[in-house]
C-alpha cells in the first residue's frame, strides 16, 4: 500500500521568520499517518532541516541544477541541496518550464541529478488550458510522463504530481473526474513502463488550487496519494486540516 503524502512548495515566499509555521505543523503532527514535506526556497533549506530534523516534516527544494558542480551562476546542485539536508526536491514545475523554458529532457536530468545526490524528485507535469481545451490532455500528459521520468525511477526516489497549469494559483481546481481520469492514466502508463510493482508503487498526488475545503474530496479519488500544495502550504492554519484530511483518508 501506498503512504500518502502531503507536500507543500512554498515558491518564492518565506524568510526565516516564517519558519515558526512549520515548527506549528511539526508540533500539531508528532506522528503524523502520512508523509510530510516542505519544498522551501533555497535560503531556508539549511535552517529549517537542522530545526525539523527531529519531527516528521521533510525539508526539500523546488529545482536542482542537471550538473553536481561547475561553472553555473546562481544555480544550485541537488548534491548541495542534500548537503543543506533536503531529502526531496521538485523538478519540472509549470512555472520552471514556462519561466525558464525548461524542457522534458531538461526536467529528466534534473531528476536523474536528484536520485544521484540521494534525493526523491517530486516530477510535475499537467496541461495547459489551451491543450485541455484542444482535448489534448491526455496527448501532452503522456509525452511528459515518458520524456521526464528517468529510465530507472522507482518507488523510493520518485513521486509524481499532476498540476493542471490552469489549476495553479487560480484558485480553480480540477474537478473530481477530470483528476481522476489523469491519474487513471498516469497510473496505467507507470505499470506499463516499469512494470505492476515499480509502476504501482509510485506515488502520485495532485496539486492544483488545493485548499482545506476541497481536500477531502480530492483524496477520495482513485490513485491520489496525496496532494502538492502551494499557497495553502504557506500557513500552519491552511496547511494542517489538509494534512488531517489526507491522514483521515488513509484510515
Ligand atoms: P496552488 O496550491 O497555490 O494552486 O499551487 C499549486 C502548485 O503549483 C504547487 O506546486
Amino acid at each position: 500500500m501506498r503512504r500518502r503524502l502531503a507536500a507543500g512548495n512554498w515558491k518564492m515566499n518565506g524568510r526565516l521568520a516564517d519558519l515558526d509555521q512549520l515548527a506549528k505543523i511539526a508540533s500539531a503532527y508528532p506522528d503524523p499517518a502520512c508523509d510530510m514535506l516542505l519544498c522551501l526556497p533555497a535560503t531556508l533549506i539549511h535552517t529549517a532541516a537542522a530545526r525539523l530534523s527531529d519531527t516528521s516534516v521533510m525539508v526539500g527544494a523546488q529545482d536542482c541544477h542537471c550538473a553536481a558542480s561547475g561553472a553555473h551562476t546562481g544555480d544550485i546542485s541537488a548534491v548541495q541541496l542534500a548537503d543543506a539536508g533536503a531529502r526531496a526536491v521538485i523538478v519540472g514545475h509549470s512555472e520552471r518550464r514556462a519561466d525558464h523554458s525548461e524542457t522534458n529532457g531538461t526536467v529528466c536530468a534534473k531528476a536523474l541529478a536528484a536520485h544521484g545526490a540521494g534525493l526523491t524528485a517530486v516530477i510535475c507535469l499537467g496541461e495547459t488550458l489551451a491543450e485541455r481545451d484542444a482535448g489534448r490532455t491526455l496527448d501532452v500528459i503522456g509525452a511528459q510522463l515518458a520524456a521526464s521520468v528517468p529510465e530507472a525511477a522507482g518507488a523510493e526516489n520518485t513521486v509524481i504530481a499532476y498540476e493542471p497549469v490552469w489549476a495553479i494559483g487560480s484558485g480553480r481546481s480540477a474537478t473530481s473526474d477530470q483528476i481522476a481520469q489523469v491519474h487513471a492514466f498516469l497510473r496505467a502508463g507507470l505499470v506499463e513502463r516499469f512494470g505492476t510493482q515499480t509502476g504501482t508503487a509510485i506515488r502520485l498526488l495532485y496539486g492544483g488550487s488545493v485548499k482545506p475545503d476541497n481536500a477531502t474530496e480530492i483524496f477520495a479519488i482513485p490513485e491520489v496519494d496525496g496532494a502538492l500544495v502551494g499557497g495553502a502550504s504557506l500557513t500552519a492554519d491552511d496547511f494542517c486540516p489538509i494534512l488531517a484530511a489526507l491522514a483521515a483518508a488513509q484510515d
